[in-house]
């Protein structure tokens, strides 16, 4: 009788367990890790998913077991006996929760201290968020600026991280870690990338209208192909990263100011929130820049005044349809005077040719 209730108890607690440990292990949960960190998490994920899956076959047994087992007669409508104080069995409940807490603490901390640890050669990336961009630079480096984040293979990384405006937060899932960047204050993150490619950067902190759209990419390159990456974006004016390709686009032609000002539109995110054919962007948040000769003359003003005021003072007009405080009003001191020259020059060139809507 014994015998045969600890027999059912187990196979019950194999079943439990089996279903448990499918739904855990055939659909993929994960990322493919892409770093030193992931791996660690990962280890700590599943180490907590076991003890679950441990706990759960036990006492999905236990109550099966007792459900048909105990199951009382139809004419039976008597209290069980009352039963309390059985020390054996409060040991025992009390001990091995503590065993198994205490044991996703240790695991958890030695994670958290080996993924916060830099190693010496640690390359220092500084982050920038605003509405709705990141960007980031490379102090070590000429303090070389880039709207996507070019990361060495195999080199533990530190980000310093800044906001703007509101709150945002930097994930990379392939990498599994993650930062909230408040204003006000320097958060840091630190990843060392192991696999090459490029991966999604998102902002996961509601940050407001583009949230959906503030997303980057990470891409993880060989430590020489970077490098030199590095030095020709030192060398030459920072030409264009464009987001998809690695472009290796000569930059010792010089430029035209409309060129340039392409450039600077790419950088600073613009295509996040506005529609422009001429840099193939289709952001729906702010204003259709494709239309700026009709909202000029709605506005009243001569077009490169009009473009002018809207970059450096985006409240003065807005467009009906359009609400105020979106469009980040730094932008006068955040680009150079020749910068905002050429982004000017560029708006107005290509909202004069995408014609007179
Ligand atoms: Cu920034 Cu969401």
């Amino acid at each position: 009788m014994r015998k045969g209730s600890i027999a059912a108890l187990l196979g019950l607690a194999l079943i439990a367990g089996g279903v448990a440990t499918a739904v855990a292990l055939v659909p993929t949960w994960l990322p493919e890790d892409a770093s030193q960190q992931a791996g660690r998490i990962a280890f700590t994920f599943w180490f907590v998913i076991a003890i679950c899956i441990f706990i759960f076959a036990i006492v999905a047994a236990v109550m099966v077991y007792a459900v048909v087992k105990f199951r009382v007669r139809e004419d039976d409508f008597e209290d069980g006996p009352p039963i309390h104080g059985h020390t054996g069995l409060e040991i025992t409940w009390t001990i091995i929760p503590f065993v198994l807490v205490t044991s996703i603490a240790i695991v958890s901390a030695i994670v958290l201290s080996r993924n916060d640890a830099q190693a010496k050669d640690t390359l220092r990336v500084d982050v920038t968020a605003q509405q709705f961009e990141f960007t980031f630079s490379y102090p070590d480096a000429g303090n070389v600026t880039s709207p996507v984040l070019m990361l060495p293979k195999g080199r533990s990384v530190e980000l310093y991280m800044r906001a703007l405006d509101v709150i945002h937060s930097v994930f990379v899932p392939e990498f599994s870690v993650k930062e909230d960047i408040v204003p006000g204050l320097v958060t840091q993150l630190h990843v060392t990338p192991t696999r090459l490619g490029t991966f999604p950067l998102e902002c996961t902190e509601l940050c407001g209208l583009g949230h959906s759209l503030m997303r980057s990419q990470a891409v993880v390159m060989e430590p020489a192909a970077f490098n030199s990456w590095l030095k020709k974006q030192e060398k030459g004016a920072a030409p264009s990263t464009t987001t998809s390709t690695t472009s290796t686009t000569s930059s010792t032609t010089p430029i035209s100011p409309a060129q340039a000002g392409l450039m600077v539109f790419n950088q600073n995110g613009c295509s996040a929130c506005h529609t422009l054919s001429a840099a193939n962007a289709t952001g729906k948040v702010g204003p259709d820049l494709d239309n700026l000769v009709s909202y000029a003359r709605t506005a009243k003003q001569p077009l490169e005044s009009f473009v002018h005021q809207s970059i450096v003072d985006p409240d003065a007009y807005i467009q009906p349809g359009y609400s105020k405080g979106v469009m980040p009003t730094n932008f006068g001191q955040v680009l150079t005077k020749e910068q905002l020259d050429h982004l000017v020059t560029f708006l107005v060139q290509s909202a004069r040719k995408s014609g007179n809507k």
